[in-house]
């Protein structure tokens, strides 16, 4: 039976990639290496210094670890203008609704993202208050496809894995659901999300008891 829904941040409840994206292509253009927005696909889910690594693998660039750590500073500065400007307006269609029913449903909610900017974000769009519990890259240190995010966010909700479902726009997040022994709701498209349990397009008309009957009749 599922009782914990644990949620992803970027690209699920929020569409933070674009601000990423004009983040890291500021810092990227600075280095002068040739980073695409279809190179920034490759980013999603995926922790910071692990970004940066594979923006430097694009140019062709090494640089010392500590050199590394500045960047991946810089980045962030430059990351925080954007998300101090966030406002609630700028939650994905349907999700505000959609967690709200699914804590009037009597379901644990959990978030489970690797950004160390999680607790702001959810500040800034005014929903901190729609989870209990709140797992994010401050507090593992395995990025995913590794489930650590996720186990530790069941671990916090107090539930086994097998009663979680992971809501997930990356593929490397689907991947750790499965890893953790999760179900996993793919937001996005078969083709980006193969492996996903179920996939939906966006958190908008549809309810939580519809993904879990559907969830249920999967194989797994
Ligand atoms: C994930 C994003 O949610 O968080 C990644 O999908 C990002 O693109 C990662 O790199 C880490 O985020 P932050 O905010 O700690 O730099
Ligand atoms: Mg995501």
């Amino acid at each position: 039976e599922i009782k914990g829904l644990l949620f992803d941040l970027d690209g699920v409840i929020v569409d933070t990639a674009k601000y990423h994206y004009l983040a890291w292509k500021k810092l990227a253009d600075d280095l002068d290496i040739n980073f695409t927005e279809k190179d920034n696909e490759r980013l999603k889910g995926v922790s910071r210094m692990r970004s940066f690594e594979i923006i430097l693998e694009i140019g062709g660039v090494t640089m010392p670890e500590e050199e590394k750590e500045k960047n991946c500073t810089k980045k962030n500065d430059i990351y925080l203008e954007y998300i101090y400007q966030l406002k609630s307006d700028e939650i994905l269609p349907g999700v505000r609704k959609f967690l709200e029913d699914a804590r009037a449903g009597g379901y644990r909610l959990a978030l489970g993202s690797a950004s160390r900017n999680a607790k702001l974000i959810l500040e800034k769009l005014g929903i901190t208050d729609l989870f209990d519990e709140i797992a994010d890259g401050t507090i593992v240190s395995n990025a995913k496809p590794d489930p650590e995010i996720f186990l530790k966010g069941a671990e916090l909700l107090k539930l086994p894995s097998d009663s979680c479902a992971v809501f997930e726009d990356a593929a490397a997040g689907i991947e750790a659901a499965h890893n953790a022994g999760m179900y996993a709701v793919g937001i996005g498209t078969e083709e980006n999300l193969p492996e996903a349990d179920i996939i939906l397009p966006g958190l908008n008309n549809i309810t939580i008891e519809d993904i879990v009957k559907k969830l249920q009749e999967v194989e797994r």
